[in-house]
């Protein structure tokens, strides 16, 4: 057994407790009301960052705070960002959880909170291993800047500009981000590709108050009927979105990109099962892999109308309203999907009711690049500490900064996931599996030694 191997191995206990005391912190960065547990995250994150080595400071924004380390110690040799998010999901709905959402527990070999995969795990499992690599070799092979952010599960509005202010700081070879999946288990991926994000709120408004159905019914419009029918038009019954415009700036799949997804080990059936769902469904003349990693989709978030309760009552509601996302793939710009989309539902809008739409956070698409030496350095790592060679994917969620990496500082970034597909992110029951939690740190360990070397 490697030294770095047995350094983590002897460690795991200790990781796995400091982890298990950040998920305990409800840090769920959209509720105003848990602000100060969020704060409270950060101060814990950088205290634990200080502990692995690294020089930390937490910098306020107008939102959430901002987590950075360093330790550049390694003149000549390239400089890595790692980057994650300390703040997590709402943990709704509570009811649904086998165990409370902020009181991790362990079971067959998964530890179970909100966060533990989305991304304190992930993040954290990545700390672990700077700590090890340098305490193993004494010192980082590699210059190392680690960047924590708060805000990253609202679309990180204060990230962007604190990158652009502090372009000298950030400068580095390349970023490094655990905050998405392997394949499978035992399966580890890098992934190339993420779809960007355009999620709008449409209000539909009718009559001034709740009427009674059968008294008012017929003479004036449903505003929940109406909504209905906006959403409705929005996507035809083969997947395809029907709004005009919308495919324009798609970059289609290549043929070696759907070639390789055809190539991968997916068996449609297993995953039907394990969502639960009676068929697959998705845009007509792609796969499921096709569809869930590298085509653009819609879905309805939320709608709220009339009444949910108990029982049946008879009421035309005065107001609908529904919240929605669209997952973007390149090149389509999340700006100009939100006009498009907003024109659309106006334009199909019937003239018995005032509809309104609002933009909430977006995010855009990006392909980062699968050569040059961190990709390989990344591919030896991943086989140090998953056992297996990973697979290249596309995946269908969302990292803002990602972008900002590129534009602002010109680097590329290595998405190299240690959750699973179904670890249940933003919902009941999210879990990380504890194995690739150590794995992940060895892997991080792996990829400074690899990368410091140049590579090959
Ligand atoms: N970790 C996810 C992104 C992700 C999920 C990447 C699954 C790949 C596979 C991230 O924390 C996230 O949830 N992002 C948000 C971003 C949004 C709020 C702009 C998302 O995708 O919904
Ligand atoms: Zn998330």
């Amino acid at each position: 057994m490697s030294k770095l191997q047995a350094y983590i191995d002897e460690r795991k206990e200790l990781n796995l407790q400091e982890l298990v005391e950040l998920l305990k912190i409800p840090s769920v960065s959209t509720d105003p009301a848990l602000a100060g547990d969020v704060s409270n995250c950060a101060r814990r994150m950088g205290e634990l960052m200080t502990e692995a080595g690294l020089e930390t400071e937490i910098f306020e924004t107008k939102g959430h705070p901002i987590v950075y380390g360093e330790r550049l110690e390694a003149p000549g040799a390239p400089t890595v960002l790692v980057y994650g998010h300390y703040d997590v999901q709402p943990s709704d709905p509570d009811d649904q959880w086998d165990s409370p959402p902020f009181e991790p527990t362990e079971k067959d070999g998964y530890l179970y909170a909100r966060g533990a995969t989305d991304d304190k795990g992930q993040f954290y499992a990545l700390i672990k291993g700077i700590q090890a690599s340098r305490e193993v070799n004494g010192k980082l092979p590699c210059n190392v800047k680690v960047l924590c952010e708060g805000e990253e599960e609202v679309g990180s509005p204060n990230l962007d500009p604190f990158i652009r202010k502090e372009l000298d700081r950030l400068s580095c070879d390349i970023v490094f981000i655990s905050d998405c999946s392997q394949f499978g288990i035992d399966m580890p991926a890098i992934t190339y590709g993420l779809k960007g994000l355009c999620y709008l709120e449409v209000f539909v408004k009718g009559p001034s108050t709740d009427l009674h159905s059968g008294t008012f019914g017929g003479s004036v419009a449903n505003p929940a009927n109406v909504l209905t029918c906006l959403m409705a038009a929005c996507q035809g019954p083969d997947g395809k979105i029907a709004i005009p415009g919308f495919y324009d700036d798609v970059r289609p799949l290549e043929d070696w990109e759907r070639a390789m997804m055809a190539e991968l080990p997916f068996d449609e059936e297993e995953f039907r099962k394990s969502v639960g769902a009676v068929k697959v469904f998705g845009e007509a003349g792609y796969t499921t892999l096709e569809r869930k990693g590298a085509r653009p989709t819609l879905d309805i978030n939320g709608m709220i109308s009339g009444f949910t309760g108990e029982g049946a009552k008879t009421v035309l509601p005065a107001t609908a309203s529904c919240k929605f996302s669209m997952r973007l793939v390149p090149d389509q710009d999340p700006d100009k999907i939100a006009t498009l989309v907003s024109d659309f539902l106006n334009e199909m809008a019937p003239d018995t009711v005032e509809v309104e739409v609002r933009p909430h956070h977006g995010a855009s698409p990006v392909i980062v690049s699968r050569d040059g030496t961190a990709v390989k350095a990344a591919e030896k790592a991943l086989e140090t500490g998953f056992g297996n060679r990973p697979v290249f994917v596309r995946e269908g969620g969302s990292i803002p900064v990602v972008n900002t990496f590129q534009e602002a500082l010109g680097a590329e970034s290595l998405l190299v996931g240690l959750g699973l597909p179904d670890d249940n992110l933003h919902a009941p029951n999210e879990h990380f599996r504890i194995v690739d939690f150590h794995r992940g740190a060895v892997t991080m360990a792996a990829f400074l030694e690899e990368y410091g070397k140049g590579g090959d």
